[in-house]
């Protein structure tokens, strides 16, 4: 059997980013017979971010009824909250210590909040960063490595993160001499990321997104926000450079596609085309929303499916952590 696993990470609400780039591939392939699964709710990974209790229970249970609405079944699937695990950070001190420094320093994260800090003219070029910034690669690592997936479904985003965690892994198989940690590869859809509502990457870290399950009168307000340019109403439009055609083809079918290209050629006016977008989200979404709107409300069943899945993980997870410390004299 193949392996794949994948987590999204418990800040915000779930995007069309998270939508492409993670949660429909990961749920394509957890429907096939020859694959084992294991998706989760990275929710310690979101301390990273100062979330508070409040925030932080939300989000779990939202990316839990994202996942179910999205066609996780839980029979076939684990599907469990990453602080369940208490191997995973066993595992994470182990990873630690046999991380260089300097790859630490080469993650985008902590190299953008650096350049943060130098364009503020501040003196401590470390201000306001946290070890747990620092150290999010090595969890993850432990994430994958705990489980050795063949592939781990994710955007181009985490490519870095994938690389870090097959390095981690290839260190630590040279240094105690064993093959104990399979080297993990990247699953990637689409080489290109979804954008949002400003024409940068879409993600909850910039404001800009189009969550999944808004209300009707929601969705259609943000999608009326999409930058666009002053072209003229008859002027022959570009879809390529189009973010409202880039988000589009993300859900329509190749004849919808042509079509639109075709409207895009004789000049449609943005207008038109929002409201396409905004009608085709919507029916895309309509059944996922109703099962999402039943599990957002009962954070009951959905702490008892993830503690389940937590249950049956965790007899591997223990099982190979005892064969990693073996290797390390424990
Ligand atoms: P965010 O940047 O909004 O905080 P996360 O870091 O929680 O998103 O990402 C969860 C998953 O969704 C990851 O696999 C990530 O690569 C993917 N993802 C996030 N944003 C995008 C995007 N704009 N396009 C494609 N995939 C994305
Ligand atoms: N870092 C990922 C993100 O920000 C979430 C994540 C945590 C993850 N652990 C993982 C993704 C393990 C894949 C595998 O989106």
């Amino acid at each position: 059997m193949k392996k794949i696993l994948t987590g999204i990470k418990a800040t915000g609400q779930v995007h069309l980013g998270n939508y492409l780039g993670a949660i429909k591939p990961s749920v394509e392939l957890s429907k096939s017979d020859k694959i084992s699964s294991y998706l989760f709710i990275a929710d310690s990974h979101a301390l990273t971010s100062h979330v508070s209790f409040s925030q932080l229970n939300q989000s779990v249970y939202e990316i839990g009824a994202t996942w179910l609405a999205c066609g996780l079944n839980t029979e076939k699937v684990f599907f469990y909250r990453q602080s369940d695990i208490p191997e995973l950070f066993e595992l994470y001190w182990i990873l630690s210590c046999i991380t260089p420094k300097g790859l630490m320093n080469r993650a985008h994260s902590y190299k953008d909040r650096k350049e943060k800090n130098i364009k503020l003219g501040k003196k401590d070029l470390d201000d306001k960063i946290y070890m747990g910034l620092y150290n999010y690669p090595i969890l993850m690592s432990a994430d994958i490595l705990l489980f050795s997936p063949d592939e781990v479904p994710v955007g181009q985003d985490q490519i870095q993160h994938l690389e870090m965690a097959r390095d981690i892994a290839g260190k630590f198989n040279h240094r105690y001499k064993t093959d104990l940690f399979v080297l993990p590869k990247a699953f990637l859809r689409d080489k290109s990321v979804v954008l949002g509502l400003d024409g940068q990457k879409m993600s909850k870290s910039y404001n800009n997104t189009i969550p999944l399950f808004l209300d009707s009168n929601k969705l259609y307000k943000l999608i009326r926000k999409i930058k666009t340019d002053s072209s003229s109403l008859q002027k022959k439009k570009d879809t390529n450079s189009c973010l409202i055609f880039q988000i589009y083809k993300g859900f329509a079918s190749l004849e919808e596609i042509d079509t639109m290209k075709k409207l895009y050629a004789e000049g449609i006016g943005w207008g038109e085309a929002k409201e396409i977008l905004f009608h085709k989200l919507e029916s895309y979404f309509k059944e996922k929303k109703e099962i999402y709107n039943f599990y957002v409300s009962q954070p009951k069943q959905l702490d008892k499916l993830l503690k389940q899945g937590a249950e049956k993980v965790r007899v591997e997870a223990s099982s190979f952590l005892k064969e990693i410390k073996k290797v390390l004299g424990f």
